[in-house]
C-alpha cells in the first residue's frame, strides 16, 4: 500500500502532524522532493520536533528514505541524525545514490541569484536549493554516488568549483571558493553517511512488493511546484503528486491514495501575488494565533481566508482521495469568517487559478460568508454532525465545492487534537 500526503496550498499547512498521524500505520516514510526548505513541526507529548530533512516518520522509529528528487546538504541531515540520536532515536535512513547534494557555492549563489531578480525574487529560504536543481538539470550536478567514488568526486570539484569562481568574481562577489577545504569538508560527510547510501528504487519497489505500508511525504504546498506553482514564485522542485514518481523511482500505478493537507485558511511565506490575502487585523489575528512564522526562516507569513480557486487547482492536478484540514481552531472566536470561490478579473469570473502573474494580482477574490463559532470542547465532537453547526457548515461547503471528502480535521498540535472521520490507509 502507497499512500501520498501533498500540501493543496503554499506549503505550511500542517503536513507534518497529519504525516505523523499516517507515519504510525506506515512501514516507511520518504521524501521525494525539496531540501532543508521545509519545515515539518510535530509534536509528541510535551516534546516538539522541527525537522527539515527528515522525513516525519523519524520519531516512530521508521524506516526511512530520502529519495533521488530530494536535494541534500549533508551537514544539515547530519545536525538532524544526531539530534534525534540524543533524543533517543536510532534513524534507520536511506539516501538515494542518485540524490544530489547542495555544495556550498549553492548556498551562496542562492543569495546572489535572489539580489540579481529583483520584483521576480520568490524570497527563498536562501538554502540553495533552486541552484542546486539548477546544476542537476545542466547535468553540473554531484549525486551521492559521486561521493562514494572520491576519484569522481574531486574530478566534479575540479570542473565545477573554477565555474562558479568565474560567477562569483564577474558578480563582483568577495567569495574565494577552496577546492580542497570542500574536499575535505565533503570527505568527513562521506564517512558518516557512507552507510545510509543505496539505490533507494530497488529498496522502495521491493518493500511494495513484499506488502510494506509506504508513506509518501511531501514538502512545500501545490501552489509552489515548479510546473503547476504561481512561478516565478515557487521553489525549484515538482510538489505535486506527479514528482512522487520522478522523485522516488516508483510507478504512478503504484500508488494508492492521496491526501491533501489543507489549512482551514491560506498563509504565505515568500514573495508573489496572494488575492485572499488579509492585510488588516483579522490577518494579524490569524497569524498571531496561528503561530505563523516560518519553521526555516522565522519570517512572519502572510495570511488570509481560505482560497478555494487555490485549493481546487490543487485537487484537479492531484485528484486527491481526501483532505486533510488542519487549523481550524484559529478560527475560534471570529465573528465572521469567508471563504474565496472564485476570482474576479476585469468583470470575469475565474473559477480555475491562473498561470500568468500580472492577471493573478489583479484578481478581486469573491467571497461567500459564514457565522464564526465561539470556543466549545473539541474532545466530544465524535463526527461532522456533531460538530458546532457554524463548523459543519463551513466543512460542508469545503467539501462540496472541492469535490473532495474531507478525512481529518486537526484542531490542534497535539496528537490527540485530531478529529478522524475516514481512515484513508484502510479506505483506498
Ligand atoms: P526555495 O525553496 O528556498 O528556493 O524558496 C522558494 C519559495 O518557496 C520561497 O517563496 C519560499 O518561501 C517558499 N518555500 C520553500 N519551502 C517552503 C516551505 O516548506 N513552506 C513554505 N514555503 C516554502
Amino acid at each position: 500500500m502507497l499512500l501520498a500526503i501533498i500540501g493543496s496550498q503554499w506549503g505550511d499547512e500542517g503536513k507534518g502532524k497529519v504525516t505523523d498521524f499516517y507515519a504510525e500505520k506506515s512501514d516507511i516514510v520518504v521524501r521525494f522532493q525539496g531540501g532543508n526548505n521545509a519545515g515539518h513541526t510535530i509534536v509528541v507529548g510535551d516534546k516538539t520536533y522541527k525537522f527539515h530533512l527528515m522525513p516525519s516518520g523519524a520519531v516512530h522509529k521508521k524506516s526511512l528514505v530520502l529519495g533521488n528528487g530530494v536535494v541534500i546538504d549533508p551537514k544539515v541531515l547530519i545536525e538532524e541524525i544526531e539530534r534525534l540520536k540524543k533524543d533517543g532515536f536510532n534513524p534507520d535512513i536511506s539516501i538515494s545514490d542518485r540524490a544530489n547534494i547542495i555544495m556550498p557555492y549553492h548556498r551562496i549563489l542562492d543569495g546572489i541569484e535572489e539580489k540579481m531578480k529583483g520584483s521576480f525574487a520568490a524570497g527563498t529560504t536562501r538554502k540553495g536549493i533552486g541552484p542546486c536543481y539548477s546544476d542537476k538539470i545542466s547535468r553540473f550536478g554531484i549525486r551521492f554516488s559521486d561521493l562514494l567514488d572520491t576519484e569522481v568526486f574531486k574530478e566534479k570539484l575540479n570542473l565545477i568549483v573554477p565555474i562558479k569562481q568565474k560567477l562569483f568574481d564577474a558578480f563582483g562577489e568577495d567569495v574565494k571558493l577552496d577546492i580542497e577545504s570542500i574536499y575535505n569538508e565533503y570527505m568527513s560527510y562521506r564517512e558518516y553517511l557512507k552507510n545510509y547510501i543505496k539505490d533507494t528504487s530497488v529498496f522502495l519497489n521491493n518493500s511494495y512488493d513484499k506488502g510494506s505500508n509506504i508513506l509518501m511525504e511531501g514538502a512545500q504546498g501545490a501552489h509552489l511546484d515548479i510546473d503547476h506553482g504561481i512561478y516565478p514564485f515557487t521553489t525549484s522542485s515538482n510538489t505535486n503528486a506527479g514528482g512522487i514518481c520522478t522523485g522516488s523511482g516508483i510507478s504512478p500505478n503504484k500508488i494508492n491514495g492521496i491526501v491533501g493537507v489543507m489549512k482551514a485558511y491560506t498563509s504565505r511565506v515568500g514573495e508573489g501575488p496572494f488575492p485572499a490575502e488579509l492585510n488588516d487585523k483579522e490577518g494579524e489575528y490569524l497569524r498571531e494565533k496561528g503561530r505563523e512564522f516560518g519553521t526555516t526562516t522565522g519570517r512572519p507569513r502572510r495570511c488570509g481566508w481560505l482560497d478555494l480557486v487555490l485549493v481546487n487547482y490543487a485537487c484537479l492536478i492531484n485528484n486527491f482521495s481526501a483532505l486533510a484540514m488542519t487549523k481550524i481552531d484559529v478560527l475560534t472566536g471570529m465573528k465572521k469568517i469567508k471563504i474565496c470561490y472564485a476570482y474576479e478579473y476585469e468583470g470575469k469570473i475565474l473559477h480555475h487559478f491562473p498561470s500568468n502573474m500580472k492577471i493573478l494580482s489583479k484578481c478581486k477574490p469573491l467571497y461567500k460568508e459564514f457565522d464564526g463559532w465561539e470556543e466549545f470542547d473539541w474532545m466530544k465532537v465524535k463526527d461532522t454532525k456533531s460538530l458546532p453547526k457554524q463548523i459543519y457548515s463551513y466543512v460542508d461547503y469545503i467539501e462540496k465545492q472541492t469535490k473532495t471528502p474531507i478525512c481529518m480535521i486537526s484542531f490542534g498540535p497535539k496528537r490527540d487534537e485530531t478529529l478522524i472521520l475516514n481512515d484513508v490507509f484502510r479506505g483506498v
